[in-house]
């Protein structure tokens, strides 16, 4: 070893941890955080067939219910222009945690909304794949669920659907890091988060509202939906990696709003 190769070999011993400790908390050194993963499912018995039977006390009413979510949006639902929502979401220029509980990914942010004489406010964002409502009938890769809270307890979502298309700069950045958290209960890191284009996408363009439910155990009713009537796109590439993430995670189909709850249908007729 000559003196230089002896000086580098130290010097690099000397600097590698170094490179180790800034990186802590980045992609490149997740953090080790962990968050709970949920105990209902998509799959056999755990699965939205059978989510009354996990607790037929808590989640009565997702087989009982007569205003249960997701549904088709065609013409007998009401539809109000966009700006007539006001709808906010905290820009996270260093990004925000990225979390996978296991039933789907979620982003914890902050934000407001003002909705037919309501203040709401944001506790987080999550995204199913393939999508849970469907427009006329037709589904999209892709729905994306702000769920916003207000002091009288209630519950509000603002919805997009996601169609296959050009990249989005802001689901770009929401899934810089997507592979990182393919294991249920780990967490990772956004890119930095945007929302003014989503915000003004939203009041440009009209939606769907109706009053259902949680589209998850325990599938409480009187949530306000506010549902985007045009699609967000991504671009074909990131929806991959996001699916082979997330892998499925939408209930199925409701019946409409007011009819009998298709698994009290079927407990009926089978009797
Ligand atoms: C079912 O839900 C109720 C709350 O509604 C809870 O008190 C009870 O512990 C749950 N039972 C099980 C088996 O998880
Ligand atoms: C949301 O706001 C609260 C209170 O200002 C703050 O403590 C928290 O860090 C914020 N969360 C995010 C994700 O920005
Ligand atoms: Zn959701």
């Amino acid at each position: 070893m000559t003196r230089f190769a002896q000086f580098t070999a130290v010097a690099l011993a000397l600097v590698a941890p170094a490179f180790a400790a800034c990186d802590y908390g980045t992609h490149l050194y997740p953090r080790e955080r962990t968050v709970p993963v949920s105990t209902f499912g998509y799959n056999d018995l755990i699965g939205p067939l059978n989510w009354f039977g996990l607790n037929k006390t808590a989640n009565k009413l997702c087989a009982t219910g007569q205003h249960q979510s997701p549904i088709v949006l065609d013409s007998s639902i009401a539809t109000a222009h966009g700006s007539s929502i006001s709808f906010s979401v905290e820009p996270s220029p260093l990004g925000s945690e990225f979390e996978n509980l296991g039933s789907t990914l979620e982003v914890p942010v902050n934000g407001s909304l003002k909705a037919d004489g309501k203040d709401y406010t944001l506790a987080q964002f999550h995204f199913h794949t393939p999508s849970e409502h469907r427009i006329n009938s037709e589904y999209h890769p892709m729905e994306m669920h702000f769920v916003f809270s207000a002091p009288d307890k209630s519950t509000a979502v603002v919805a997009f659907l996601i169609a296959l298309g050009v990249p989005d700069l802001l689901l770009s950045s929401v899934f810089k890091h997507v592979e990182e958290i393919a294991t249920p209960g780990h967490t990772t890191e956004t890119g930095p988060l945007v929302f003014s284009a989503l915000e003004s996408h939203l009041t440009s363009n009209a939606i769907y509202t109706y009053s259902g439910s949680l589209t998850t155990p325990p599938c409480t009713e009187g949530v306000t939906w506010y549902i985007s009537s045009q699609p967000l796109q991504i671009d074909q590439v990131t929806y991959g990696r996001v699916k082979e993430v997330i892998k499925f995670n939408a209930r199925y189909t409701q019946n409409k709003l007011g009819g009998v709850n298709l698994l009290q249908n079927i407990a009926d007729e089978l009797k």
